[in-house]
């Protein structure tokens, strides 16, 4: 796409990547964009990140028709994960800049990535802001934000943030603005970011809003690297970003579950109408067809996840695996977490699915309720009730 002038002298230089449908296990069903953003100060030109390896060529081709790339002068390197390295050999062949910024973690992981001794790389911290003649840019530091080494730059005269993946969404669009596009979308974009990169790290989320408050004057405009740049709604996902960080979770349930034969499946069933008996709001979410990323994305705002799994071969199903092993990885501490699951002559490996999430700070509801094979009349009240006690316990939270 060509680039787009979004305010004097700063153009979004980005790429579409619209068939991306996997990033990292996160699925990306509707694209992404890599973002990066050109700045012409009266005496410097600055090129904020670059894009993913492949897309180095329509990248160039993208600058070249907002200027040569031999008169850039610094590129900056606010996060450097591959989605917005990986042209940076080439780009660097080519600009040949003065100086490339980046964290003193940034110079390590950028060492780490490509190898190389001879790039004018020159560590910012916050105190080395840069004045590059009639626009200044103000580094800050987000360490954790996902990976340690990254940082956000604010342009003051124009009350921009190149926030990095800090408020992106995955998703490819025509439109470059959040209020160009659907906002109940928008919104879901966003909040399967967060749950998806960064709920792992809300704490360190936390300070860095903080922080930002602090060290920023008005935002108008928020550069992100991912999805659409917001210049509208600033305040309402500065808003979700900090309930979201806080954790703040509200009446609603996520039952989450994998089968073999179906009476794990029967299970949820009976406990999801328990929990809707008690008038909460619930996702039921069976693993063989709601991809991990989605139902993480529910779980963002709930007050309970139950788990539930069939038993095979002495441990729980693939599928459950996989996905204890993604929920855990982004803590979603302090929700409660039940578990579930019928079994033929061999429980044991149910009782660990709540050694697991306790081990993830989330608060255990009583012990894994199981069903020996096929799930009785009785064992389905029995699971009713269990569904009942949950949303009872949800609702005395919030
Ligand atoms: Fe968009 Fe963490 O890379």
């Amino acid at each position: 796409m060509k680039p787009i002038k979004i305010a004097e002298n700063i153009w979004w230089v980005g790429v579409a990547d619209w068939e991306l449908r996997d990033f990292h296990g996160y699925e990306t069903e509707k694209g992404s964009t890599y973002n990066a953003y050109l700045v012409k100060g009266a005496d410097k030109t600055v090129l904020f990140d670059t894009v993913k390896a492949e897309y180095a060529d329509k990248f160039i081709h993208s600058i070249k028709q907002v200027i040569e790339p031999e008169k850039i002068d610094y590129i900056v390197s606010n996060h450097s994960e591959m989605d917005h390295t990986g042209a940076l050999p080439e780009v660097l062949e080519l600009v040949k800049p003065e100086k490339l910024f980046t964290t003193r973690k940034g110079e390590e992981v950028l060492k780490g990535h490509f190898h190389r001794d001879d790039w004018p790389i020159e560590i910012v911290d916050k105190d080395n802001g840069l004045d590059i003649g009639g626009k200044t840019i103000k580094f800050i530091a987000s360490p954790m934000l996902h990976w340690p080494e990254s940082m956000v730059s604010y342009i003051p005269e124009n009350g921009m943030l190149i926030s990095n993946d800090i408020f992106g969404q995955h998703w490819a669009t025509s439109e470059r603005y959040d209020d160009e596009v659907d906002q109940g979308e928008l919104y879901h974009q966003a909040a399967k970011y967060y749950a998806n990169i960064f709920n792992g790290v809300s704490n360190a989320m936390k300070r860095f809003l903080d922080k930002l408050n602090d060290e920023t004057g008005e935002i108008k405009i928020i550069g992100v690297d991912h999805g659409l740049i917001w210049r509208k709604d600033i305040e309402g996902i500065l808003k979700k970003y900090r309930q979201w960080a806080a954790q703040e979770t509200g009446n609603k349930a996520v039952v989450v579950f994998d089968t073999m034969w179906g009476s794990t499946a029967k299970m949820a069933g009976a406990i999801v109408s328990g929990l809707v008996d008690e008038g909460i709001e619930v996702k039921q979410c069976d693993l063989r067809v709601n991809h991990r990323s989605d139902v993480i994305t529910e779980i963002l705002e709930a007050g309970a996840v139950v788990v539930g799994s069939s038993v095979i071969n002495k441990g729980i199903l693939p599928k459950m695996g996989d996905f204890l092993t993604y929920m855990t990885g982004l803590i979603p501490r302090g929700r409660i977490a039940a578990s579930f699951g019928s079994y033929g002559w061999n429980d044991g490996a149910l009782k660990k699915i709540n050694e697991e999430m306790a081990g993830a700070k989330m608060e255990i509801f009583e012990d894994c309720l199981t069903v020996n094979w096929v799930p009785t009349h009785d064992d389905l009240t029995r699971c009713f009730d269990y569904g009942k006690r949950i949303a009872s316990a949800v609702k005395a939270k919030h």
